[in-house]
């Protein structure tokens, strides 16, 4: 009962799905022997639109995949039980074939006094090397980036599908779904309200000064001021330091980051599926900041049949958030240029 209830709750109410527009969609989750992988493919198995989960990683995802396969739920087209198959360190191309969405969760987790950036060193060539595959073996696919930083990891997956000629704008994306969970809940915990009543839009990128909550767009956001408007601002975008300093060297946010990487994943499979009206911020390649140089962004995107189907303008800003969009917009743009610098001199 609590797993069929998560899954609905993380995938949509019955009442907008249509099993007429359903269709087969194979997931495929690199790095799902980690802190973010193993919570990341339970929840996925819990997902009735998945109806085969394959699980990879350089260490532990037969193991994984094994454990997540005793679930008892059942993915919807045909109410069979979702195949669930986990591959070794030399399987990634089997791990691959005929997949529908990547989640890209592989990579090392900062420790405490390190930035997202710190971790450009390891994480990129492992990025690269993943997306290469993506685009050798399943260049259709729907690619979701975890990885940080990802304000460069995106730049990175995108410049190597360009590479290989099969890069579709419209299937990469960011996930900084925690950003927009981590306001939501943090600002329904000032407002006393369901964090569910509380949308609240994160633009810009995902590290630090990058991350832009538009609180002023919202009714509960918009009537806080002075102290504790800052203060909740600076916990929206160092929300990630207060995990990586609690857990003490041992990672950083694993479970929340499993949660938002599941609810931002069901969001695309329901409109991969048919169903209409799906908006979520994600960072993409997007023309709202192409003019200065700018060219991936987060912003509310429309999703679709096809991923991407329409990039929202950011709206009304207060004058806060201009000043927070100024400091961004330098860091974002240093952050992207190095991704994809990586990428042409590899
Ligand atoms: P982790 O160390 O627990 O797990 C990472 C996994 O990646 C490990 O199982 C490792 O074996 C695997 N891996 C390494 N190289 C690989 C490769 N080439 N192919 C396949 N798998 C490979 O780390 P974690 O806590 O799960 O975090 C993973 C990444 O997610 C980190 O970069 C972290 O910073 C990032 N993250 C992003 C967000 C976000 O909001 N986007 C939130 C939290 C964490
Ligand atoms: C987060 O926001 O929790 C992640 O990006 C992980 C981190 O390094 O903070």
């Amino acid at each position: 009962m609590l797993f069929r209830a998560a899954a609905r709750s993380l995938s949509s109410p019955a009442r907008q799905f249509s099993s007429s527009a359903a269709r087969q969609s194979k997931v495929t989750v690199l790095g799902a022997g980690g802190g973010i992988g193993q919570p990341l493919s339970l929840l996925l198995k819990l997902n009735p639109h998945v109806t085969e989960l394959s699980l990879y990683d350089i260490r532990g995802a037969p193991g994984v995949a094994a454990d997540v396969s005793h679930v008892d739920t059942n993915s919807v087209p045909h109410l069979t039980s979702i195949k669930v198959n986990g591959y070794p360190a030399d399987k990634l191309d089997q791990a691959l074939e005929g997949t529908d969405v990547v989640v890209i969760p592989a990579g090392v987790p900062r420790k405490p006094g390190m930035t997202r950036d710190d971790l450009f060193n390891t994480n990129a060539s492992i990025v690269r090397d993943l997306a290469a595959a993506v685009a050798r073996v399943s260049p259709k696919a729907h690619v979701l980036v975890i990885s940080n930083p990802v304000n460069s990891t995106v730049p990175i997956v995108s410049a190597v599908l360009e590479k290989a000629g099969v890069y579709d704008p419209s299937h990469v994306f960011g996930v900084t779904t925690l950003d927009v969970v981590r306001a939501q809940r943090f600002l329904a915990g000032i407002a006393g309200a369901d964090p569910k009543d509380v949308p609240v839009t994160v633009v810009g990128g995902h590290s630090g000064a990058t991350i832009v909550p538009l609180l002023s767009q919202t009714p509960y956001g918009k009537v806080v001021t002075g102290e504790v408007y800052k203060k909740l601002v600076h916990r929206i975008q160092f929300g990630g330091d207060e995990v990586v300093q609690a857990k003490e060297g041992a990672g950083s946010a694993t479970l929340s980051m499993a949660y938002a990487g599941a609810r931002f994943a069901g969001a695309l499979l329901r409109a991969l599926n048919g169903e209409k009206g799906v908006i979520t911020p994600t960072f993409v390649k997007s023309p709202l900041f192409a003019d200065q140089g700018i060219d991936f962004f987060s912003s509310n995107v429309e999703l679709g049949p096809n991923g991407v189907e329409k990039i929202l303008p950011i709206g009304q800003l207060s004058a806060e958030e201009e000043e927070l969009l100024a400091a961004c917009l330098p860091d974002l743009k240093k952050n992207i240029e190095k991704g994809k610098k990586f990428v042409s001199q590899s």
